[in-house]
Parts: structure tokens; C-alpha cells; sequence
């Protein structure tokens, strides 16, 4: 497989008083056709990385590449081909939704009819409301006349950061949908967001804490790999259960995970006390991965 995005040890640092390093040598790739996700909390650098590779931030050090062309030298070409759409996308809120649509289509020096095929399934969606100003759209609406707007000049690379951040649940699956449709006419997507469950609807994805790449792999792999037998444990009250397992010698992590406790053992003692109402061994979702690749970190500060 080709990579059609290259990231090769890439850092930025934010100067000032109290200086960040927002990334910290990420090195990742995408494949040509693939849907990739990039997965972190908040300050993770995810923003950082997405800029760097729109051309709209400069890297301290190392290199980026989309399509072989470089982030920096080639940026004009880049911005042709890729589409970027940033965590508060701007839609102009006055204009309606075609004159939106029709003003990306201006900016890029082409027509929404010219390229109405790429957009036609997700703009049918919207066009019943053609005529209303874009402040006055759903949540769910607004991300889909975003995402036409960001198609509009066929990019064959779309970036999109956090684009289902504060939108309900219905839209967010929605959303997603959308994308596997459009991967299948060929576009590569590479997708932020902080949401856990995202990751299983991507191909391969990155996970990424505190400007460093914890792991690229395909989540099912980063789920096979995780190194532990990994319980759910529930009693009558869980954050008493929790105080009392945090105590225990043969527990080597033990967190609340909805109404249960994830709980990890050290060696063989499996053993719990007393009080316990139910535990199961299960496998683990991305999270309970996310929680050990950031624990094994050397970046990651251990405050408990
Ligand atoms: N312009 C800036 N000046 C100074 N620090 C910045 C700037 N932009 C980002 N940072 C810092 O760099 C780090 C990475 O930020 P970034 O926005 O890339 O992360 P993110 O993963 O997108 O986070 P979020 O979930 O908040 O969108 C954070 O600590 C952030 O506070
Ligand atoms: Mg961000």
C-alpha cells in the first residue's frame, strides 16, 4: 500500500513564559484509500499535527507529506487537493446553505455543479433546506453542509479535526457513515476525535497523549495486544470497592469504567476480598488500551 500521507518526526513547540511542546517527534502514515483515526484527549496535539499538514502551521522540525508533495514547499499544490475541515468549522452563520456551499466552491475556483457527484449523497440530505441560514441548522445539518463544503473542490485527502465534537449520537453515526461512503469512492480520510467508540470505525488508528504517538495500529491489533487479563468487578457501592483495591498488594490497576470496575492483576493471586457481586473477565475496548499505552509511557506524570 501506498502512504498517502507521510508524517516523519514531526515536532512543534508553542514558545512563551511557560513553553509547550504540542509534538513531540510523531511519525505516522496513512495509505491511500484508508480511514484513519487520530485518537486523543484534550491537548493531545491533534489540532497541532492537522495544521501542520494543512499548511496552515509550520513544523519546528521534520516532515510532512501528502501525496509526495511537502507540507511546507509545496503547500499551494496541497491546498488544492486536500480539504480541511478545522473543530469549529466556519461556516458563514448569514449565508444560506447553497451560498455557503457556493462560496467554497468561489474560494476554489470552481462550481458545485461541476463536482455535484462527490457531494450529491450527503447535499440531498440537506437541500430540502437550501434556503436557511446556516445559524439556524441543527447540529447534525451544520456538519453536513461542512463536510460538502470541504468536498466541494474533490480533494482526494480530506483532514478532519474533531468533527463530531458536541454533536448528539444519532448524528455523530451518521457522520461516520458518511465517511466509510466517501472512502469508498477513493478519498483518504485521517479523522480526529476524543471519543473512544470512534476508533473501532476507523481502519488503523493512532493514539496520541501529550504530543507523542502511543501506538499506529488497527484497533483491532491495539485490542489483541493489550498485555493483561482485564476483569469487570461491581459491588453494592464501587468507589468504596475502589478505595479498598487500590489497597490490595496483587491489584496492579483497578478504574471505573461505567457501572464497573476494570480491574488488572499483578501475578496470579486473583483474589479480591469480600463484597464482590459480580466479576467476569472481558476483553478490552480501546480505552482500557489507551489507559495502559499512557501508563507505560515515560512522558505520562503518575500522580496517584
Ligand atoms: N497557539 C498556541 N499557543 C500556545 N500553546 C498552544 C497553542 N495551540 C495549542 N497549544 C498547546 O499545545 C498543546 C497541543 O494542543 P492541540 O490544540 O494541538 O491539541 P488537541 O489534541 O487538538 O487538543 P483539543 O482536544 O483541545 O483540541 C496543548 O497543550 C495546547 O494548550
Ligand atoms: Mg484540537
Amino acid at each position: 500500500m501506498n502512504a498517502i500521507i507521510a508524517v516523519d518526526n514531526i515536532s512543534k513547540k508553542y514558545p512563551g513564559k511557560q513553553p509547550v511542546i504540542a509534538l513531540d517527534r510523531v511519525s505516522l502514515q496513512v495509505n491511500d484509500g484508508e480511514l484513519f483515526g487520530l485518537i486523543g484527549p484534550d491537548g493531545a496535539g491533534k489540532t497541532s499535527l492537522f495544521r501542520i499538514l494543512a499548511t496552515l502551521l509550520l513544523p519546528d522540525e521534520g516532515t510532512g507529506r501528502i501525496d509526495s508533495k511537502d507540507v511546507v514547499a509545496d503547500y499551494m499544490e496541497i491546498r488544492k487537493t486536500t480539504g480541511y475541515m478545522p473543530g469549529r468549522f466556519s461556516l458563514y452563520q448569514d449565508l444560506t446553505v447553497e451560498e455557503n456551499l457556493k462560496f467554497f466552491a468561489d474560494v476554489f475556483n470552481t462550481t458545485v455543479e461541476s463536482n455535484y457527484d462527490i457531494i450529491k449523497d450527503i447535499y440531498t440530505q440537506i437541500e430540502p433546506f437550501k434556503k436557511r441560514r446556516a445559524g439556524k441548522l441543527s447540529g447534525g445539518m451544520k456538519q453536513k453542509l461542512a463536510l460538502c463544503c470541504v468536498l466541494v473542490h474533490k480533494p482526494g485527502v480530506l483532514i478532519l479535526d474533531e468533527p463530531t465534537t458536541g454533536v448528539d449520537p444519532v448524528s455523530r453515526k451518521e457522520f461516520w457513515n458518511m465517511l466509510k461512503q466517501l472512502k469508498k469512492q477513493g478519498i483518504t480520510i485521517i479523522a480526529s476525535t476524543p471519543y473512544m467508540d470512534e476508533a473501532s470505525l476507523c481502519d488503523r488508528i493512532a493514539l496520541i497523549q501529550s504530543g507523542k504517538i502511543l501506538t499506529v495500529d488497527s484497533p483491532e491489533k491495539i485490542v489483541s495486544n493489550y498485555p493483561f487479563r482485564l476483569y469487570a468487578v461491581k459491588s453494592k457501592n464501587n468507589y468504596m470497592l475502589l478505595e479498598h483495591l487500590r489497597t490490595r498488594e496483587n491489584v496492579r490497576r483497578s478504574y471505573i469504567f461505567g457501572e464497573y470496575l476494570h480491574v488488572v492483576f499483578r501475578g496470579t493471586d486473583e483474589s479480591l476480598g469480600t463484597g464482590i457481586f459480580e466479576k467476569k473477565e472481558i476483553q478490552p475496548t480501546i480505552e482500557d488500551c489507551f489507559m495502559q499505552l499512557m501508563e507505560q509511557s515515560p512522558m505520562q506524570q503518575v500522580t496517584e
